[in-house]
C-alpha cells in the first residue's frame, strides 16, 4: 500500500510537534482563525502559541472519528477525528487485518480558534487529518487513531468503493439533511446504520452552531446584522455521529447554517477545518464535489450560491460553480459505467412548506440543466420534512409517480426529494400529510417560491405528491445490472422509527459495467 500523504512530509512531521506542524502548514494553505482575532493573530503571530501547555498523551483520548472518500473513493479514504488539548504527533495506522496494522502515519492539524469578546469566550478546537491513499477498490480496512503517549483507539473499519468497470454487487446509500444536536437526530443515526449504507449523503444545515442561518457576523443575540454562534455545538455534533461515520464516509453539503461568517468571508473556513471535502469541484468553492460509487455519480453542490432567500453567498462563484456543474453532468453522463446521477445540496427546487417552501434560484439556474442531462434524483433539506414530487420537466409535472411507482428519469423526468427531517424541530405544510398507509390525494396545494430580490412569488403546484411531518430520511438501494440490462435504485423513505413512508422505483438501461477491468475513470479532479 502507498503511504497516505498529509499536509506535512511524512520526514518532517515525524520531528515536529503538533504546534510546529500547524505553524508549518499555516505557511501553506488557507489560516483559519476567528473572527474578531483575524487582526491580532496575524500581529502576534500564530494563533497556536508558542509555550502552550501539552497534556500527557495518556491522558487524552481521541473523539468523533469521521471518515469521507476522497477524489476517488475506490483508492482513497480520509479520516478525521478530534482532541480537546493539543497533543504531539497525531496519527493513523491502516491495514487489511484488523490485528496487523500499518506503521503510524502522521496526520495532518487544523486548529480552529474561536472568539467574539464579550459574545464568545476564547476556544480552539483541534481537527487532525489523514488522507489515506493507494488504497484497493472493494476492500475493507480497519484503522485506528492515536498521538505520542496514546497509542491507538479501538479499531474501527471502512470499505473502499468498487472497482469501476466490473460488475458491482447491491448496495444502499442513505442521504438527509437538517440534523443538529438532538435525541430524535441521535435516533435517526441508528436507523441509518440498520440500513448497512456504504456512504451516507447530508445535504446542509449539520450542526447548527450557528442556529440563526443567515450568514452574519456574530453578536451576543440575532437580529438585523447580527447571527449567534456557539463554537461547542461541533463538539456535541462530531460525537454524536462517531458511532456511524468512524465507518460509514459522512459526506456533507453546506447550508445556510453551514456559513459561519466567524472564520472566513464566506463562512466556510470552520468546514474546511472540520471536514475533507473531496476538492475536486470548482476553485471558489470549497466544499462542492462529486465521486463516482459503482453506477452511480453523485454530485454535491453549494446552493448558499444560488439563494435568493438568504442571498449572504448569493453569487460569490461568480458562476463558477453552476458551469462546472454543467461540465461535470456531461462527464457522468458520458461514462458507459455510469447509470444514474443523483445531485444533492440544501435549498428545494420544489417544496411546498409554510416555512422555506421552494428556492427560484435553484429553478433559474440548475434545474434546466438537470432536465437537459436527465438527472436520475435531486436530494435537498431546509425545509424541515420529507417532501418528494412526481417527475417533473421544465418546472412541471411529466409524470406522475405514486408510492410505489416506477420512474424512468430519461422518459418521465425527474424526481425532487425534500428530506430535511434528522432531528431539528419540523415544519409544517400548508396542506395534509400523504404518505404511504396515510394517502391523501391532492393535485392542487398553495404555495410560493423565493424570486430574485427575495420576493416570495405565490403558485399553486400540482408536484406534491408525498408530505411527511416527522423524522425522516431515505435509503436509496441500488441494483446494478449487466449490459443492456435494467438497472435500479429503489428508493425508500423511513422514519426514525424504521416505518416506510414512501418507495419507488429509478430504473434505467444498464450500460458497460463488464469486461475491460481498467479503471479508467480516474480521480475527476481533472475536469
Ligand atoms: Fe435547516
Ligand atoms: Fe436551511
Amino acid at each position: 500500500m502507498e503511504i497516505p500523504r498529509t499536509g506535512v512530509p511524512e520526514a518532517l512531521a515525524n520531528r515536529l510537534s503538533m504546534a510546529e506542524q500547524h505553524d508549518y502548514l499555516r505557511s501553506r494553505r488557507s489560516v483559519l482563525r476567528g473572527g474578531l482575532l483575524v487582526g491580532a493573530a496575524v500581529a502576534a503571530g500564530p494563533a497556536f502559541l508558542p509555550g502552550i501547555a501539552y497534556a500527557e498523551g495518556s491522558q487524552v483520548t481521541p473523539t468523533a472519528r469521521h471518515l469521507a472518500f476522497g477524489r476517488n473513493p475506490r483508492t482513497e479514504m480520509r479520516v478525521g477525528w478530534q482532541v480537546p488539548t493539543p497533543v504531539r504527533k497525531p496519527f493513523v495506522r491502516v491495514g487489511a487485518d484488523p490485528k496487523h496494522l500499518s506503521q503510524r502515519i502522521p496526520a495532518e492539524v487544523r486548529a480552529l480558534h474561536s472568539e467574539v469578546p464579550g459574545v464568545i469566550a476564547p476556544y480552539d478546537q483541534y481537527y487532525l487529518h489523514a488522507d489515506l491513499c493507494g488504497l484497493h477498490p472493494g476492500r475493507t480496512y480497519y484503522y485506528s487513531v492515536g498521538h505520542e503517549g496514546f497509542d491507538g483507539t479501538a479499531v474501527s473499519t471502512f470499505r473502499t468503493a468498487p472497482a469501476r468497470w466490473l460488475p458491482t454487487r447491491p448496495f444502499t446509500f442513505t442521504a438527509f439533511g437538517d440534523q443538529g444536536v438532538s435525541t430524535d437526530a441521535l435516533a435517526e443515526n441508528g436507523v441509518v446504520a440498520q440500513q448497512n449504507p456504504v456512504f451516507h449523503l447530508l445535504a446542509g444545515d449539520i450542526a447548527y452552531a450557528d442556529p440563526n442561518g443567515a450568514g452574519k457576523p456574530i453578536g451576543g443575540k440575532p437580529d438585523a446584522d447580527h447571527d449567534t454562534f456557539d463554537p461547542k455545538v461541533w463538539d456535541a455534533y462530531l460525537t454524536q455521529i462517531e458511532p456511524v461515520a468512524s465507518k460509514v464516509p459522512w459526506m456533507v453539503a453546506t447550508g445556510n447554517h453551514d456559513m459561519e461568517a466567524l472564520y472566513t468571508d464566506n463562512g466556510y473556513g470552520g468546514q474546511t477545518a472540520r471536514w475533507d471535502f473531496p476538492g475536486n469541484g470548482p476553485a471558489s468553492c470549497p466544499t462542492v464535489y462529486s465521486f463516482i460509487y459503482g453506477n452511480v455519480g453523485v454530485i454535491s453542490l453549494d446552493a448558499n450560491d444560488v439563494s435568493n432567500e438568504i442571498p449572504h453567498n448569493l453569487g460569490y462563484s461568480q458562476g463558477s460553480q453552476t458551469a462546472w456543474l454543467k461540465r461535470r453532468l456531461a462527464y457522468l453522463r458520458s461514462q458507459p459505467d455510469v447509470d444514474f446521477i443523483v445531485v444533492f445540496f440544501h435549498h428545494c427546487a420544489y417544496s411546498t412548506t409554510k416555512n422555506h417552501a421552494s428556492e427560484g434560484g435553484v429553478r433559474d439556474q440548475w434545474t434546466p440543466l438537470f432536465d437537459r442531462y436527465e438527472v436520475d434524483l435531486v436530494i435537498n433539506g431546509h425545509n424541515h420534512v420529507y417532501e418528494r414530487s412526481d417527475a417533473m420537466r421544465a418546472g412541471q409535472v411529466k409524470t406522475e409517480v405514486p408510492i410505489g411507482g416506477i420512474v424512468r428519469p430519461d422518459r418521465d423526468g425527474t424526481v425532487y426529494a425534500t428530506c430535511g427531517s434528522a432531528g431539528r424541530s419540523l415544519y409544517a405544510f400548508p396542506a395534509p400529510d400523504s404518505y404511504a398507509g396515510h394517502e391523501i390525494p391532492l393535485r392542487e396545494v398553495p404555495s410560493y417560491y423565493w424570486a430574485k430580490g427575495g420576493a416570495k412569488v405565490t403558485e399553486t403546484v400540482a408536484w406534491s405528491r408525498v408530505r411527511y411531518t416527522g423524522y425522516a430520511f431515505i435509503a436509496l438501494d441500488v441494483q446494478p445490472a449487466f449490459f443492456g440490462g435494467k438497472s435500479t435504485i429503489t428508493v425508500r423513505c423511513v422514519t426514525n422509527h424504521g416505518q416506510e413512508i414512501d418507495r419507488f422505483v429509478i430504473e434505467r438501461r444498464a450500460g458497460l459495467h463488464a469486461g475491460i477491468g481498467l479503471d479508467l475513470g480516474g480521480d475527476l479532479g481533472d475536469l
